[in-house]
């Protein structure tokens, strides 16, 4: 079976608010205790992750303890530097009467929706093939679902977008070598740097869809909507073959709290924790207790990677 134990990429997603973070922390926490050289990595434009490792944590990696590395990817950075690298490949392609009329349609595809994903998915990729040798395991904070599932629907529509790209230059190519060289093919640097590209997409992209590389792992809490939220997240990310293989189901009431009221809600719990074991036939839960704190200290941090250790590799 392929356990996130085994696995070298890690994703955690899930709604807003309902521990991606905290889980992704403690998890790369309980990998780094284990003796794994562990990589964390925030996706999110709302960073906490240094709130929570108390440290600052920027677009470079910085060490967080022993064998803990962390990074935080800044969408706004990578979109400015992306289309920067993007200017920067294009000179000497295009007569420098045209560099202005280009750059402006550039600026102008920078603020189109999807620009920002594209950026973030360009850093996550060269993230992924850098870093993958250094690391024993790579784990992603990512953004509330639905940004997720776009991010990471991405190389698959690139693939499409980028091989009518690969294909319409190749017939201006074509025709081209008619015209001005005899039937010759010319040179074209363009073709040469999509089709890199498009090896490098195709790269990660069979890293992510291998099970043995890669898990994705979604944190939600037992309540009714959530539950049907992440049914509906774990259907449309099977749509583009990722299959998400745990359920972190989080803030759980522990048996210790009292009261009537806690108890009426408890009672629910556990009817939800019965309808996501039949939902859910083909996801591991990993089930944590509510804490009696919010997670702010490395000791909060350790208990919550106990209570994950405990349930992701009991007796282990
Ligand atoms: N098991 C728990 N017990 C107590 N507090 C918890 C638990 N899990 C998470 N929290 C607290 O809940 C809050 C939200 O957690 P966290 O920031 O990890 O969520 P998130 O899903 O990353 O949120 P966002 O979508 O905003 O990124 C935090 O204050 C955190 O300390
Ligand atoms: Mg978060």
């Amino acid at each position: 079976m392929n356990t996130i134990e085994k696995q070298s990429i890690v994703f955690v997603g899930g709604k807003g608010g309902v521990g991606k973070s905290t889980s992704a922390s403690a998890l790369a926490m309980m990998f780094a205790q284990s003796g794994d050289k562990t990589l964390i990595i925030s996706t999110d434009p709302a960073h906490n992750l240094g709130d929570i490792f108390h440290t600052h944590i920027g677009g470079e990696k910085v060490q967080l303890g022993d064998n803990l590395w962390g990074l935080e990817i800044d969408p706004d950075q990578e979109t400015r530097s992306y289309i920067k690298g993007v200017k920067g490949n294009l000179k000497g392609m295009i007569k420098s009467s045209m560099i202005d009329e280009v750059h402006r349609q550039i600026d102008m595809a920078a603020s189109a929706p999807g620009a920002e994903e594209a950026a973030l998915f360009d850093r996550m990729v060269s993230i992924i093939l850098e870093e993958k040798e250094h690391f024993d395991k790579i784990i992603f904070d990512t953004a509330p679902t639905g940004h997720t599932i776009r991010l990471l629907s991405l190389p698959e529509l690139m693939g499409v977008w980028m091989d009518g790209m690969l294909e319409r230059r190749k017939k201006t190519n074509k025709n081209y070598s008619q015209l001005l060289n005899d039937g010759e093919p010319v040179e074209d640097p363009i073709f040469d740097a999509l089709h890199k590209r498009r090896e490098k997409f195709a790269q990660v992209r069979s890293i992510l869809l291998d099970p043995t590389k890669t898990g994705f792992i979604f944190v939600l809490i037992p309540e009714r909507l959530p539950i049907l939220e992440t049914e509906k997240a774990i259907e449309l990310m099977k749509r583009v073959q990722l299959n998400i293989q745990g359920l972190i189901v989080n803030k759980i009431l522990p048996e210790t709290a009292d009261g009537e009221f806690l108890q009426k809600r408890k009672d629910q719990e556990k009817e939800y924790l019965q309808l996501m074991k039949t939902k859910f036939t083909e996801q591991e839960l990993y089930q944590i207790p509510l804490l009696e704190e919010d997670i702010c200290t490395p000791d909060h941090l350790k208990t919550f990677a106990r209570h994950l250790r405990a349930e992701v590799s009991p007796g282990g």
